[in-house]
């Protein structure tokens, strides 16, 4: 069999896998991350390995039922369909819906993208909140301009958000001034981010977006398996490195049963101003092919503008102050989430 050959196998049985859903949802256990692994051997055999987050037996039992009605069909497959313990997650105290926006790779734009996707969903209507979770390096007091605010906690308890042209944002920065990097050790993160998250006033929170630091370490794994999430945006550049370094977040967050709700492609491409044309600086369609390879949605991308650059430098919100392109990507980008978390105006 050819490399060829064996995709297409596999291309075809996700297909029949997408038309099985998740009992009461309108999302199939492909997009759920379900799919633990699936592999074609020389003969053209295809072995499927499916995992089911769910204490609950009907739920499993309905979708084993449904996972070899679907394939029942085709001669050439095995499969193998499990039931996985799952976390207790906690519920993030907000009215709404929660994302969080990852890449593997440093310095691709979440942080930017983050805090302009609240903004943007803001104008659009719901209320939005920004939850740094980069406990190592925050960014976003900067970029939004709030480096001097002082967390208090109204109910000693609880603390209260800073809040920026009507958006609640919270940060380790708030509390961890100075110059002086602190050094977070593996309990002391945990207990940030979970302190940042759950005892934060996020109250009628909408849509909570949660900037997260490049790669896999403590907070992205405490994040999948201690919150409720409602899904992950995945994030990359169009070049090469950075998709590889993708490849590999997919696949973390499969394993975790995080939703991903799609890959948002950034500096995608640059428009001169002298001559109108967009230019691939960094290479043509990369995160396209690569959400189409894993059966992820491709939400959108933004293109290059050193405005951007500038005006998070200076705490400034890009989308609140400058229309065009970069804004309306951004716009019609949100929109696309809103409808994946069923949010409607
Ligand atoms: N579309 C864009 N056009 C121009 N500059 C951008 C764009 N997106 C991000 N930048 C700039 O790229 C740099 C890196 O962005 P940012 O800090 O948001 O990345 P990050 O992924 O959060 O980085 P880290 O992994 O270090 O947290 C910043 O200077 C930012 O202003
Ligand atoms: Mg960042």
């Amino acid at each position: 069999m050819t490399l060829q050959e064996k995709e297409k196998k596999i291309v075809e049985v996700i297909k029949e896998l997408k038309k099985v859903n998740y009992p009461g949802y309108s999302r199939d256990i492909v997009s759920f991350g379900f799919i633990k692994k699936i592999d074609v051997d020389e003969s053209g055999y295809v072995f499927v390995d499916i995992e089911v987050p769910t204490e609950k037996e009907d739920v499993f039992e309905s979708i084993r039922e449904k996972v070899y009605d679907v394939l029942k069909h085709r001669e050439d497959v095995e499969i193998s369909v499990r039931k996985r313990e799952i976390f207790k997650k906690n519920k993030i105290p907000i009215r709404g819906k929660s994302i969080a926006i990852y890449s593997t790779k440093g310095g691709v734009g979440k942080s930017t993208v983050a805090v302009n996707l609240a903004y943007s969903i803001k104008k659009i209507g719901f209320n939005t909140a920004v939850l740094d979770l980069d406990i190592h390096g925050p960014s976003v007091p900067r970029i939004t301009g709030t480096q001097d605010y002082e967390p208090y906690s109204p109910d000693g308890k609880n603390i209260s958000p800073a809040e920026k042209f009507g958006v609640k944002i919270m940060s380790i920065g708030y509390m961890a001034k100075g110059d002086t990097p602190v050094i977070w050790r593996g309990p002391m993160v945990m207990k940030a981010f979970r302190t940042l998250t759950f005892s934060t006033l996020w109250a009628d929170t909408d849509v909570l977006v949660m900037d997260l630091p490049p790669g896999s370490g403590d907070v992205q794994l405490s994040l999948a398996q201690e919150a409720d999430i409602s899904g992950m945006v995945m994030i990359t550049t169009p070049q090469e490195l950075a998709l590889e370094d993708l490849r590999r977040g997919i696949s973390m967050f499969k394993k975790l049963s995080v939703p991903i709700l799609g890959v948002i492609e950034n500096m995608s491409y640059f428009t001169c101003d002298s001559c109108g044309k967009r230019h691939y600086i960094f290479g043509k369609g990369g995160g396209r092919d690569v959400a189409k390879s894993y059966g992820i949605d491709f939400i959108g991308e933004i293109p290059f503008d050193p405005d951007l650059m500038k005006m998070s430098d200076e705490g400034r919100i890009y989308v609140l102050e400058k229309d065009g392109e970069v804004s309306e990507s951004f716009e019609s980008i949100s929109k696309k989430i809103l409808e994946k978390l069923s949010l409607r105006k």
